[in-house]
C-alpha cells in the first residue's frame, strides 16, 4: 500500500504554527519516516511503499528536524471508525440542552478510558458558546493558553478564529465550541510547548464528542485541522483533500477546513482564501446572509 506523505506535512505545519519544535515518534513510525527521507532524497516523490523492508530504510538518518523517542504517539490511522463501545453508558442528563452539556462534563472525570490516561495535565477545558447554536466547532485539545483560561480556542488561534467568526457575522457566543480532548496534553518540563494528543488519547474522548454533537444537534460542524477531522472522520486523508465538500457524521453536514494557526504559520492571501472559501460554504448551507464584500474576502 502506498502512504501519502501530505497529511503528515499538514499536521507538522499545525504544529509549528503553534510554536511545537518536536514530536515523539515510535519505532513504527521512525522507519516510515526514514522511507520518506530517503525517497525525497531520491527525488522519488512523497509517498512511500509500506512493503520498504527494514534493512533498506535501517541504514538512513532520520530527517534532523524529529527529535525521535521511543514513547507513545499520535497514530490517527489505528483511531477505530466509531469505537464509542462504552458511549451507550454515557447519558446526558437534564431538560437543556445546556444542562445536557453540564452533565457530561461531570461525567468526565470518572470516565474509565480518561481515568486509565497519565498524560494529560489536571484542568478540563470543555467547550465554549451556545449549547443552540447553528455551527458546532471542533478542534483538538486545549493548549497553553486554553488551560489558564478553561476555554477552547483563546490563544493566537483562537484569536484568528474569532476573526474567521467576525467575518461570518458569527460572534464567539452564539456558535459552539469545543475540542476532542479536554484536558491539555502533558510533556516533561512543560511550559507555554503544547504536544498533539496521541492516538489512545482521542480515542478516550470519543464518546464525548460523539454525545455534545448528539445534545448540540448543530446544523453544521466545521473539523478544525487534520486531527480533528481525521478523528471524527475515522480517515488517514489531509484537509486538503477532505475539504472541499460536505462531509457526513450521523447525517448532520460536516466541513473540513484548516486549523487556524495554520494561517499563524502561512499568511498567504491564497491559503486564507482556502478557509474562507470552506467558511463561505458553511454559510451557503445555512442560507446566512452574504454581501458581496463577503463573497471577495482574500480574492
Ligand atoms: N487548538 C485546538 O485545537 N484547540 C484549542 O482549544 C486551541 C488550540
Amino acid at each position: 500500500m502506498s502512504l501519502s506523505a501530505a497529511p503528515l506535512i499538514d499536521y507538522l505545519r499545525e504544529l509549528e504554527g503553534r510554536g511545537q519544535k518536536y514530536v515523539n515518534v515510535d519505532d513504527e513510525a521512525r522507519k516510515i519516516l526514514r522511507a520518506f527521507y530517503m525517497r525525497a532524497r531520491a527525488g522519488t516523490g512523497s509517498s512511500v511503499q509500506q512493503t520498504q523492508s527494514k534493512d533498506e530504510v535501517a541504514q538512513v538518518d532520520v530527517p534532523p528536524a524529529v527529535k525521535v523517542s521511543n514513547k507513545p504517539v499520535a497514530n490517527f490511522a489505528d483511531v477505530e471508525p466509531v469505537q464509542d463501545k462504552q458511549a451507550g453508558e454515557l447519558v446526558a442528563s437534564g431538560s437543556s440542552k445546556k444542562e445536557q452539556i453540564a452533565s457530561l462534563k461531570r461525567q468526565v472525570v470518572k470516565w474509565p478510558a480518561v481515568s486509565a490516561l497519565t498524560n494529560l495535565r489536571k484542568t478540563m477545558v470543555f467547550s465554549v458558546g451556545n449549547p443552540d447554536a447553528d455551527i458546532m466547532l471542533i478542534g483538538e485539545a486545549p493548549g497553553y493558553d486554553e488551560e489558564r483560561l478553561a476555554e477552547p480556542f483563546v490563544g493566537k488561534a483562537g484569536q484568528k478564529l474569532d476573526g474567521i467568526l467576525k467575518a461570518m457575522g458569527v460572534d464567539r457566543k452564539n456558535a459552539y465550541i469545543t475540542n476532542i480532548v479536554k484536558y491539555r496534553p502533558a510533556m516533561p518540563n512543560q511550559t507555554t510547548n503544547n504536544r498533539q494528543p496521541t492516538g489512545l488519547e482521542l480515542e478516550a474522548f470519543l464518546p464525548f464528542i460523539r454525545k455534545e454533537i448528539e445534545v448540540v444537534a448543530p446544523k453544521v460542524i466545521i473539523a478544525l485541522g487534520v486531527t480533528s477531522a481525521q478523528t471524527l472522520l475515522a480517515s488517514n486523508e489531509s484537509v486538503a483533500s477532505l475539504r472541499g465538500k460536505f462531509h457526513q457524521f450521523n447525517a448532520i453536514p460536516l466541513r473540513v477546513s484548516f486549523h487556524p494557526s495554520y494561517i499563524l504559520q502561512n499568511e498567504a492571501t491564497s491559503e486564507k482564501r482556502k478557509i474562507w472559501e470552506d467558511m463561505l460554504a458553511v454559510m451557503d448551507l445555512l442560507k446566512m446572509p452574504i454581501n458581496e464584500k463577503q463573497r471577495g474576502f482574500f480574492t
